[in-house]
């Protein structure tokens, strides 16, 4: 047996950084913006932390879940970057939670919500754990060149979080992995080691847009039928397909070229950008809260990063 989502949540910071504010800090506008990518607004830290955020995300799935912090049997992190090198974030979140269970961190960048969840798959499958927190955020505006108008127009923070419980759920689950240190990276900044003969770099996003949008269409095309191939199901059967959120293009190309109705596409890149492993898991917890998941209805979910990474999966909502 493996999981069902028994809970859902997602935080972001308050502050929203539209196009127009970008505007006077870069050469842009939110013409170019809003027509080359889909976002008018992203939200940015300011006063709040990454683990106060990935707290209030846990702290709405635990409760909708109906389930304490203390019958957690595992937290995943999925995070290019938490608060500390180490420890993991998901033991800074553990113990702010009060939790008392294995806690380790997952990065494979903005695919790293669907990695972890196969994670947690073999967990289930070993009938190791009963319960499970995933938690996906990321805080890209810590990880941006703000003077680099074709990356920092695009990416957002925040990030959600699932419990998941014994149950069957989980229809079918694909990563891939193509190594790759070239199209989109970010060096891990300083060396503190006065015998390295290493330049250290600033620790911020580089990305050949280009390359990756070409390998996200390809891939999440690919992705997606197999995985809805995988669970005996037909496109035209997944109820809600959550992409990943980086261009409003790249998600529109791949939907030309799948059978998924296009009203069941959910997106929220307008609003958030591109949040990494972020995306997802508030997307899910967005139509959770509206109300919009029925018992029953297939969840199609699609990401793709740096690594280069992707994800799929396809899971029922059982609740
Ligand atoms: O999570 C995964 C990570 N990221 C992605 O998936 C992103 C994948 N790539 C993309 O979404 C797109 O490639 C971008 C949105 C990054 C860029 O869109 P594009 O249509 O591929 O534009 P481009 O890179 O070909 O640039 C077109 C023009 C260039 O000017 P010239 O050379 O034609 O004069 C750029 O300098 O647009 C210019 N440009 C901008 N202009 C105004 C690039 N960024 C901006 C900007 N504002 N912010």
């Amino acid at each position: 047996m493996s999981f069902s989502i028994l809970g859902t949540g997602h935080a972001a910071p308050e502050y929203i950084l539209s196009n127009e504010e970008l505007s006077t800090m870069v050469d842009t506008s939110d013409e170019w913006i809003r027509t080359r990518t889909g976002i008018h607004n992203r939200r940015v830290t300011t006063h709040e932390t990454t683990t106060e955020l990935c707290v209030s995300a846990s702290e709405q799935a635990l409760d909708e879940a109906g389930i304490t912090a203390k019958e957690l049997d595992l937290i995943i992190c999925a995070t290019m970057k938490g608060m500390y090198i180490t420890p993991s974030q998901a033991c800074v979140i553990q113990k702010e939670l009060g939790a008392s269970c294995p806690a380790f961190d997952v990065n494979a960048a903005c695919s790293g919500f669907i990695y972890a969840m196969d994670v947690a798959d073999g967990f289930f499958v070993r009938g190791k754990i009963k319960h499970a927190l995933i938690v996906a955020f990321d805080n890209l505006s810590n990880m941006t060149d703000w003077t680099d108008r074709s990356t920092c127009v695009l990416f957002g923070d925040g990030g959600g979080a699932v419990v998941l419980g014994e149950g069957d759920g989980l229809k079918s689950i694909y990563l891939t992995a193509s190594g790759n240190t070239d199209v989109l990276y970010a060096p891990r900044g300083e060396l503190t080691s006065p015998f390295d003969k290493h330049e250290g770099e600033k620790p911020v996003l580089h990305m050949v847009g280009q390359e990756v949008y070409k390998f996200a269409v390809t891939n999440m095309v690919r992705g997606v039928r197999r995985v809805v191939k995988d669970a005996g199901l037909e496109q035209s059967q997944i109820d809600h397909m959550i992409p990943h959120q980086a261009n409003i293009r790249i998600i529109e190309a791949a939907a030309a070229k799948l059978d998924i109705p296009h009203e069941n596409y959910v997106i929220n890149i307008g609003e958030y950008g591109n949040t990494s492993a972020g995306c997802i898991p508030i997307a899910l917890d967005e139509v959770n809260k509206a109300g919009r998941l029925k018992k029953g209805d297939y969840i199609g979910m699609c990401a793709f990063g740096a690594g280069l990474t992707t994800g799929s999966c396809v899971i029922q909502w059982t609740k």
